[in-house]
């Protein structure tokens, strides 16, 4: 997979040279390329932002440097023969972030992540975007950052770690919260007693059975205490 970030703070990305999105970028599987949108820019102050028109607090991001960014790193999947990119524009007033996103993400072959900051981008950037690829406005959550960085970095790492090969053992990707619309289980390791407090006997007794049925049970308990609004509405009572 290629993935591609337009952002005036590259540096906030340094972090995905490391761990298992590192070694997948060092060993060919993952493509990352972060490029600074103050690179097409023209002015000598390299002015991304003006003020709104209409009135209002802060800035807003000018449709110039970003047109000819997304022209740059869509032409170039283009000459490449493979289909168009998916650019995503990380934003609280998107879609909400969940792992069903990641896996469907995971799957296609070039990803722009487009970070805005300030009080947004042009509206017509979006526009414009939707005739070089598929646009989709995605927010991690409902409160709000500063900007589409830290959104853009956590949306890699769940993507990023769907892709075949990115983590070890993909039998580790199947029993994790979520995948399978649950809270994962409760996890122990040696020392089977630590501070008085010991493993339940069922992991101890070697019955797999009964450890999957005892995991199954936590996992519908832990769901239905922490976040019910996860569960079939029968579950829920
Ligand atoms: N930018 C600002 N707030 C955000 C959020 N909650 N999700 C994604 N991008 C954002």
């Amino acid at each position: 997979m290629r993935i591609d970030v337009l952002s005036i703070f590259p540096s906030y990305f340094d972090g995905l040279t490391l761990s298992l999105l590192g070694r997948a970028r060092n060993s060919g599987i993952l493509e990352l390329n972060v490029r600074d949108l103050r690179d097409w820019t023209h002015d000598r102050h390299r002015t991304v932002d003006d003020t709104p028109y209409g009135g209002g607090a802060g800035m807003v991001m000018k449709p110039e440097p970003w047109g000819e960014a997304l022209d740059e790193v869509a032409a170039s999947t283009m000459s490449s023969g493979t289909a168009r990119p998916t650019i995503i524009f990380p934003s609280p007033a998107g879609e909400v972030f969940t792992q069903a996103t990641a896996r469907d993400l995971s799957t296609r072959d070039h990803l722009v992540f487009g970070c805005g900051r300030y009080e947004g981008i042009d509206e017509r950037v979006f526009e414009y975007a939707a005739s070089l690829g598929e646009v989709r406005l995605i927010s991690l959550g409902d409160y709000v950052l500063n900007g589409g960085e830290v959104a853009t970095m956590a949306m890699i790492e769940a993507i990023g770690r769907l892709i075949p090969g990115v983590v070890g053992n993909p039998e580790s990707l199947v029993e994790e919260s979520h995948e399978d619309g649950l809270l994962e289980y409760p996890s122990y390791t040696k020392p089977s007693t630590w501070r008085d407090r010991s493993v339940p006997d069922v992991l101890l007794s070697g019955n797999h059975a009964a450890i999957a049925a005892w995991r199954r049970e936590q996992q519908l308990e832990r769901t239905r205490r922490r976040r019910p609004d996860l569960l079939p509405d029968e579950d829920a009572l």
